[in-house]
């Protein structure tokens, strides 16, 4: 077989792959589709994120989002990647922008992750993935952490959305966590005008 047929099947393969991952029960919340810059550069935007900002990417496929959050903005980044071979593309890309000292990318499922140090969470998974992993993640997410979502909304986080970006049919929502640390910018902004709670 040439290089182009060996391209062709594998890049079939890895089609099937991942979406019988997505369709047949699995701890899979998406397939890998890899966030475009300019949305990444969307999210870190609406998500303010700085170099104070610990971001975590759940399902970080190659790295990018967490690399862009690095480079661009100085943040310190943690990514949950269950595919092995996503996560270890993701390990080798940090390493090629020298970025170990301020990302750490862990093989694991990201429903189990411990999400305390977060004060940025990027998603990129599905309405379904949102919504359990949410339900798995309750006991360590912190008042006022950001969460930042493309394309899907987190169902029945409706009070807890602060802006929504939306350009050319791509959304990308921002959330935070609701609680004593978030009440008193709340606040702030409801008197500023700037919330829609
Ligand atoms: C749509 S891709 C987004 C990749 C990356 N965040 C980006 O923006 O380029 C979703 C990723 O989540 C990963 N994923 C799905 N379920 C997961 C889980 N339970 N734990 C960790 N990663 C998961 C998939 O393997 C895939 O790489």
């Amino acid at each position: 077989m040439d290089v182009l047929g060996k391209g062709i099947v594998g890049g079939i393969m890895f089609e099937m792959k991942t979406w019988v991952r997505y369709l047949f029960p699995t701890r899979y919340f998406a397939v890998y589709y890899p966030t475009p810059d300019s949305i990444i550069h969307r999210m870190l935007k609406l998500a303010e994120v700085s170099k104070e900002d610990v971001v975590y990417d759940l399902g970080c496929g190659d790295g990018r989002v967490l690399i862009a959050a690095a480079k661009q903005r100085g943040a310190r980044g943690v990514g949950y990647e269950l595919d092995r071979e996503l996560a270890q593309a993701a390990e080798s890309n940090v390493r090629k922008e020298n970025l170990q000292h301020l990302i750490r990318i862990i093989r694991g499922d990201a429903s189990k992750a411990d999400v305390s140090e977060a004060s940025v969470l990027a998603l990129y998974l599905s309405e379904r993935g949102n919504c359990k992993l949410f339900r798995d993640l309750k006991p360590s997410l912190q008042p006022g952490t950001r969460i930042v979502s493309f394309f899907f909304t987190i169902e029945g986080w409706q009070r807890n959305l602060i802006k929504t970006d939306s350009q050319d049919n791509m959304s990308v929502y921002l959330y935070r966590v609701p609680g004593i640390a978030s009440k008193i910018e709340d606040s702030h902004q409801r008197l500023n005008g700037q919330t829609n709670f």
